[in-house]
């Protein structure tokens, strides 16, 4: 008569359980260790045989029954939840469509790829490496001697000194990255390396981020007319002219021997630059044949390999090709400028149907 009671107490309650928390509270209450039916189960060790006989049937019968009933349950519970989340996670995909708002791509961003898809046509690889660089790669390795003006010429930003009273440092150019290329690849090799770079150094025409792409050939017969072809073909495909007249000036860079800027000849028209023609000559970037001590540092042999290098800066080819006056607002994060000098997402730079359009 008591297990009846409690078979329709544990019953009801099972069927009026609303959430699986509140069934599980059940389940431990009934079936758990210290549960109720548990509890029963162990006094049949202390009931007589005769007793036992019936009792244990009984109880059993229960804890089955119980069981079974909270299983059922479950599913029902389950079933109603993912109802009710489909429900509220319902698309009405008749709806007309909202306006999309676009966003648009930095000018910044659409250079480099306009660079990189010119230099991918040209056989180059992409490589990259870290914004916070050590002395060695830097500079050490790139043949700038200890002490040597040329380290303060790069306005450095320094991190505080280590134990061993070396200091990291945010990198003053892309050109470290030779050196990690050099040092983990095998020759021939023949990357482009884009990235920010860092300088203390703020005005009109420099920030203290700012970009560079640069570029990296070496295996054992490259020389200095293949610097040169490369680099007027690249310049010509990146103005989007059929030719560019270019002036090759010598120039110092501690990591190249000889070293050149090269120079394109460009006019002014009112506000309007015009690159490839005119009578005045603009520093587009600088370059130079690999020097040996940089070969050397990296383990290879300065007899067998040789190459050349050049480097350029990203936000100034972007403000010479598109007419963007000032340096400064291509990190003012004003969303109307992006409006105006930004790109369409989906235009993807490539050198088949046009670099831009
Ligand atoms: N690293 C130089 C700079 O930031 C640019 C440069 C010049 C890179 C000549 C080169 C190079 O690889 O050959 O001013």
């Amino acid at each position: 008569m008591e297990l009846d009671e409690l078979e329709k107490d544990l019953t009801e309650k099972v069927s009026a359980a609303s959430d699986e928390a509140a069934l599980e509270g059940l389940r431990v209450h009934a079936l758990g260790k210290k549960g109720v039916i548990s509890e029963k189960m162990k006094v049949l060790g202390k009931v007589s045989p005769e007793e036992r006989k019936t009792l244990g049937p009984a109880l059993n019968g229960l804890k089955t029954r119980i069981g079974d009933a909270i299983a059922a349950r479950k599913i029902v519970l389950e079933d109603a939840a993912l109802e009710a989340r489909l429900a509220t996670e319902k698309v009405d995909i008749t709806l007309p469509v909202r306006p999309v708002q676009k966003g648009r791509i930095h000018p910044v961003t659409q250079v480099m790829e306009e660079i990189a898809a010119i230099f991918a046509d040209m056989g180059f690889e992409i490589r990259e490496g870290p914004d916070i660089e050590d002395d060695f790669h830097n500079f050490t390795a790139l043949n700038f001697p200890p002490d040597h003006p040329a380290r303060e010429m790069h306005d450095t930003f320094f991190f505080n000194e280590k134990e061993d009273n070396s200091r990291m440092v945010l990198r003053t150019h892309t050109s470290p990255v030779q050196i990690r290329t050099m040092m983990n690849e095998k020759p021939p090799l023949r990357v482009i390396i884009p990235g920010r770079t860092y300088r203390c150094d703020s005005d009109q025409t420099h920030t203290p981020m700012f970009h560079q792409v640069e570029g990296l050939v070496i295996d054992k017969t490259t020389h200095m007319g293949h610097l040169k072809g490369t680099l007027k073909e690249f310049v010509a495909a990146f103005f989007e002219v059929d030719s560019v007249e270019t002036r090759f000036r010598p120039h110092f860079f501690p990591f190249t021997e000889p070293s050149a800027e090269m120079d394109v000849k460009y006019e002014r028209m009112g506000n309007e630059i015009r690159i490839g023609q005119g009578d005045d000559w603009m520093e587009i970037l600088g370059s130079g044949m690999v020097h040996p001590n940089v070969l050397r540092n990296c383990g290879l042999d300065p007899d067998e390999y040789q190459g050349f290098a050049f480097g350029m800066g990203v936000d100034r080819l972007a403000m010479l090709k598109y007419g963007i006056p000032d340096l400064r607002d291509f990190f003012a994060a004003d969303a109307r400028w992006l409006e105006h000098y930004g790109f369409d997402p989906l235009d993807q730079p490539n050198t088949a149907t046009g670099l831009s359009r």
